[in-house]
């Protein structure tokens, strides 16, 4: 059980601006970390739930805070520590546009607008160097290729304890579906979970994280 224990979720896409109306944004529709928050609710945590702007309803029972950009998830996450655990499971946009407009773009008869890309700040590796680091971070990896030796590497470059890697590749139906089929990389080595609901992979993980905090 986690009763008790404070353990943040992020979950869903950011919306990086362009202008007031338009944005970039990627195809995570938040339901793997929404039912990883239900799950480890269902075990008793005070879950806070920071998420992007997710097609699929936030839990009840749990802390939501709603964002739309990367900036504004980082402030969200340094803002509900201390944590226990923190479950990294948002598809936070690399980028963001430097040069959005206040004003709504024009179409023109002299072409396309001049966008210029920064890149956003890495959440998950911010999380796992802060000075009020959780005792586990959990990151994903949502990867079209090679996904346990880029799933490895990551988890090293992140600094996080665990990575739950799947392969996205459209042929797989996980982006979007009821599905996932994950590898649970830790220090001891990769875990290959068979293919099952996403409900089923999250009650999985929130019983692996009981174990670890106990
Ligand atoms: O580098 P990549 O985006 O593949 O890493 C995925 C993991 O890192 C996920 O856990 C995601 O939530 C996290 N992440 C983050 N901030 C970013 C990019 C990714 O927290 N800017």
């Amino acid at each position: 059980m986690l009763t008790g224990k404070r353990i943040l979720v992020t979950s869903g896409p950011t919306h990086e601006p362009i202008d007031p109306v338009r944005y970039i944004a990627n195809r995570s529709s938040g339901a793997q970390g929404t039912a990883i928050a239900t799950a480890l609710r269902d075990l008793g945590a005070e879950v806070v739930f920071v998420t992007g702007p997710a097609q699929v309803p936030a839990p009840v029972g749990v802390k939501v805070v709603r964002v739309e950009t990367a900036l504004q998830m980082l402030e969200a996450v340094e803002a509900a520590l201390p944590v226990e655990a923190a479950i990294m499971a948002a598809a936070v946009a690399d980028w963001r546009v430097a040069n959005a407009s206040d004003q709504k773009m024009k179409k023109t008869a002299q072409g396309f607008p001049d966008l210029h890309f920064i890149e956003n700040p890495d959440i998950l590796r911010t999380l796992s160097q802060h000075a009020q680091r959780p005792r586990l971070v959990v990151g994903f990896a949502a990867e079209t290729e090679n996904v346990i030796d880029h799933a490895t590497a990551k988890r090293a470059r992140k600094g996080c304890d665990w990575i739950l890697a799947n392969d996205v590749s459209p042929a797989t139906g996980i982006m979007g579906g009821a599905e996932n089929a994950v590898h649970l990389v830790t220090a001891e080595g990769v875990e290959d979970w068979p293919r099952m609901a996403k409900s089923e992979v999250a009650d999985r993980l929130a019983q692996r994280i009981a174990q670890a905090l106990a």
